[in-house]
C-alpha cells in the first residue's frame, strides 16, 4: 500500500483503551508497508505524516475489517430436509443418530474434488468479503477420510489465492464417527484421523486442530489423542466443547492451552474458571443456538465475570448453522445472547483474532496490518443493530 493518512474517520479502533470500542471521533490512521504507522486524534498527527496522500472518510465508521474464526464453509451438498425435520418436532440428535446429520454431509463432500469445492464454497465466501471480512477460519470435518480431509484443506487454501482473504485452516478429522467406524470410534481415531493429521501437516494444510467432544460425536478421551498429536507436531487446538450438553471439553481445551473453545451453552463455572486460567478464548456460535432452536444459553455473565474473552462467529455450516453473515451473527449474540454490541464488534475483531493466535489482526493500532472497513455509520452499535442490512462502504486495504 502506499503511504496515506485517513482522516475524518469515526474510529472504532477495536484496541484496548478506556474509551468503549476504542473509539476516537475525527480520527486519523497514517499507513505504509502494509502496516498502521499511527493511529489517534487528527488534531494530533505527527509532522512527518502531513505530505502522505490524503483519504478523507467524511465521518464514516472506520474499523478493523472482520474476522469469521469458526467456520465450516467448504462443504458439499445441503441439508434443508433436515431443516424440514426439525421443523416438526425431530432434534438434531435425533437426526444424527438416525444416519443424517454430519455424516450425510459427509457422503456428499467425499463425492465432489478439490474444484468443485471450491467452487461451491466461492459464494459463502464472496457473502462474508461482501460484509467487510478479511479473516476466515475453515475447517475440514467432512471428509473423515484421508483423502476428502485432505482435499477441504487444500479447497481452503486455494480459496486464499483466488480472493483476498486470509484462511486459517483447522484439521477437523473429529468431527463425527463416519459410518464404516460406526461401532469403533477408537479404531476411527487411530487409524485415519491422527495419520491424517500427520499428512495433512506434511503438506502444510494446517494452521490448527479442532474436535467435537459431545455424545453424539468424541469423548474427550479420545479427543485428547489428537490434541497429544497436534501438540507433537505443535499446532495449537481449539475444541468444539458443550454445545449440547456437559461433557468436559472446557477442561480438556484447557488443559491443551486451546486458541479457543466454541458453543459452549452447556459450560459450567468451573469450566469458565478453567478457561480463564488457560487464556482461551470463549467463542460463541449464535446461528447453531437459533437454528437448533436451544434453550440453554451460554454462561455470559460467568465468563465476563471471570474476564475470558469472548469471540463470536458465523460458524457458516449446513446442518446446524447455515447463515454466511457476520453481521447477521452480531445482531443475533446481542440480540439472543444479550451480549453489548461494543462485545459484538470486539468478537470479530479483536477477540476472533486472539481465537485465531493472529497478534497483529483485529484492531486499529501501531504496528497492526492495515486492513478496515468502512461503512455509512455513524456509531459502531449499528452494525449489530441493523437486520438484514449491510452497510459496508468499501474495505480499504493493502
Ligand atoms: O459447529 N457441532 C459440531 N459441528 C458443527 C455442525 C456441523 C453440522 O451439523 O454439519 C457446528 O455446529
Ligand atoms: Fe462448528
Amino acid at each position: 500500500m502506499t503511504q496515506r493518512v485517513l482522516i475524518n474517520a469515526t474510529l472504532a479502533t477495536c484496541a484496548n483503551s478506556d474509551e468503549p470500542y476504542g473509539l476516537i471521533q475525527k480520527g486519523a490512521v497514517a499507513i505504509g508497508d502494509e502496516l498502521v504507522e499511527w493511529c489517534g486524534s487528527q488534531d494530533k498527527l505527527p509532522l512527518q505524516f502531513k505530505n502522505y496522500k490524503k483519504q478523507n472518510c467524511d465521518g464514516k465508521l472506520l474499523t478493523p475489517s472482520l474476522i469469521d474464526c469458526h467456520t465450516h464453509i467448504v462443504h458439499a451438498g445441503h441439508r434443508a430436509n433436515e431443516f424440514e425435520q426439525r421443523l416438526t418436532g425431530i432434534s438434531y440428535q435425533q437426526i444424527a443418530a438416525s444416519g443424517g446429520g454430519i455424516v450425510s454431509t459427509v457422503s456428499a463432500t467425499r463425492s465432489a474434488n478439490v474444484d468443485e469445492l471450491v467452487k461451491l464454497s466461492l459464494p459463502r465466501v464472496d457473502a462474508l468479503l461482501s460484509e467487510g471480512v478479511a479473516v476466515i477460519e475453515i475447517k475440514s470435518g467432512y471428509g473423515l477420510d484421508t483423502d476428502t480431509e485432505l482435499n477441504m484443506l487444500r479447497a481452503a487454501r486455494r480459496l486464499a489465492s483466488i480472493r483476498p482473504v486470509k484462511i486459517k485452516t483447522s484439521f477437523l478429522g473429529a468431527h463425527a464417527i463416519p459410518i464404516e467406524f460406526k461401532a469403533r470410534p477408537d479404531a476411527y481415531i487411530d487409524e485415519i484421523c491422527i495419520p491424517a493429521l500427520a499428512q495433512a501437516h506434511d503438506e502444510n494444510l494446517v494452521d490448527a486442530v479442532d474436535g467435537f467432544c459431545e455424545s453424539i460425536a468424541f469423548t474427550s478421551t479420545q479427543i485428547e489423542k489428537v490434541f497429544q498429536k497436534a501438540k507433537n507436531l505443535s499446532l495449537p487446538v481449539k475444541l468444539h466443547a458443550e454445545q449440547l450438553s456437559l461433557c468436559g471439553g472446557a477442561q480438556l481445551a484447557a488443559k491443551f492451552n486451546a486458541l479457543s473453545a466454541d458453543h459452549l451453552e452447556y459450560l459450567d463455572e468451573a469450566g469458565v474458571r478453567a478457561l480463564a486460567k488457560a487464556g482461551t478464548v470463549a467463542v460463541l456460535l449464535p446461528g447453531a443456538f437459533y437454528t437448533l432452536g436451544e434453550k440453554q444459553l451460554p454462561p455470559v455473565s460467568l465468563l465476563r465475570k471471570y474476564k475470558v474473552p469472548i469471540a463470536i462467529a458465523s460458524d457458516c455450516n449446513p446442518g446446524s448453522s447455515p447463515m454466511s453473515s457476520l453481521l447477521l451473527t452480531m445482531n443475533m449474540a446481542c440480540t439472543i445472547f444479550r451480549l453489548t454490541p461494543e462485545e459484538a464488534l470486539l468478537g470479530v475483531t479483536l477477540r476472533a483474532a486472539q481465537a485465531l493466535g493472529l497478534k497483529r489482526y483485529g484492531q486499529i493500532s501501531e504496528g497492526c496490518v492495515a486492513d478496515f472497513a468502512l461503512w455509512d455509520c455513524s456509531h459502531p452499535a449499528e452494525l449489530s443493530y441493523r437486520i438484514g442490512f449491510n452497510p459496508l462502504i468499501e474495505r480499504i486495504t493493502c
